[in-house]
């Protein structure tokens, strides 16, 4: 069985201070059920320990009263090479947190920030695989933004298209879990019947090797998962993917993030990478 290698990363996260459902932008989202912002913060914070657990580094971004969403850093900015793309939201209730990440990222030292023209929600729908950008359309973020991405980023976009609304969002229906190196390509899990026919077929040529997800494993946001090229932090119900993932060499980190569900999140969605 293949060995494989983690490999160190820096995360930037946002605690769920004032987490709530208020309104609904999500088919997950329903501001008459009831949600805990403490067991939200809990959860939250046992997935930032889990990760300095396996020797990550994650920052923290100061929490904004009225931007319940704003815990779902992973939608707030792309960065690769160290140039970051900001993002611009679909929906008013997030707009204000764009701005928020910018300065962060100002304030941190990076010189390359640029704010997009086009909607578009970072890592939400953005998926680095060491080599290009796999970029989601069709709910959130404009096709227009993957052309932009690929101008400001310097690197190659590829769209996929998402056709299921309760997969919003690139990162609920696919994940990388190990980059592409000079010997080795990319190796991916996604959930085919999140993407159009054509795009399952992208995928299925340019990942053959890819780990294939269950419906169930896709709709308790098994395919949000963080993975380092070895330790795959997950949601603890995604067991069938998990033994996927082990067969496949991976060591799975199951997590419990059934409060942040509540809003349409997972460990991903909590988790913006950045890379350099
Ligand atoms: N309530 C948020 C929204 O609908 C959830 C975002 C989840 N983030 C993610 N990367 N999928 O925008």
């Amino acid at each position: 069985m293949t060995t494989r290698v983690p490999t160190t990363r820096r995360y930037l996260m946002c605690p769920p201070r004032y987490f709530a459902v208020d309104y609904a932008i999500n088919p997950w989202m329903d501001p008459a059920q009831p949600v805990s912002a403490e067991r939200a913060m809990a959860q939250w914070c046992e997935l930032r320990d889990t990760y300095r657990r396996l020797g990550h580094t994650v920052e923290e971004i100061e929490p904004q009263r009225g931007l319940p969403d704003m815990v779902f850093a992973a939608n707030s900015g792309t960065v690769v090479d160290g140039r970051v793309l900001g993002a611009r939201f679909r929906a008013p209730q997030r707009a204000a947190e764009a701005e928020h990440f910018r300065r962060w990222f100002v304030e941190h030292g990076y010189r390359d920030v640029v704010m997009p023209e086009f909607v578009n929600e970072a890592e939400g729908d953005f998926a680095w695989t060491g080599r290009m950008l796999l970029a989601g359309t069709g709910f959130r973020t404009d096709p227009a933004a993957h052309a932009e991405a690929q101008e400001v980023l310097g690197v190659p976009v590829l769209s996929l298209r998402l056709t299921d609304p309760r997969y919003y969002h690139l990162d609920t229906a696919l994940f990388v879990l190990s980059e592409a190196t000079d010997t080795t390509p990319a190796q991916v899990a996604y959930y085919p019947e999140a993407f159009s026919a054509g795009s399952r077929r992208v995928l299925a040529r340019l990942f053959p090797d890819a780990v294939l997800a269950t419906g169930a494993d896709a709709a308790c946001f098994g395919l949000n998962g963080v993975s380092d090229g070895r330790n795959v932090v997950l949601p603890v119900e995604a067991t069938a993917l998990a033994e996927r993932l082990v067969v496949r060499g991976y060591e799975p980190v199951l997590v419990d993030i059934s409060e942040l569900r509540k809003a349409g999140g997972g460990p991903k969605c909590c988790t913006l990478e950045i890379r350099k």
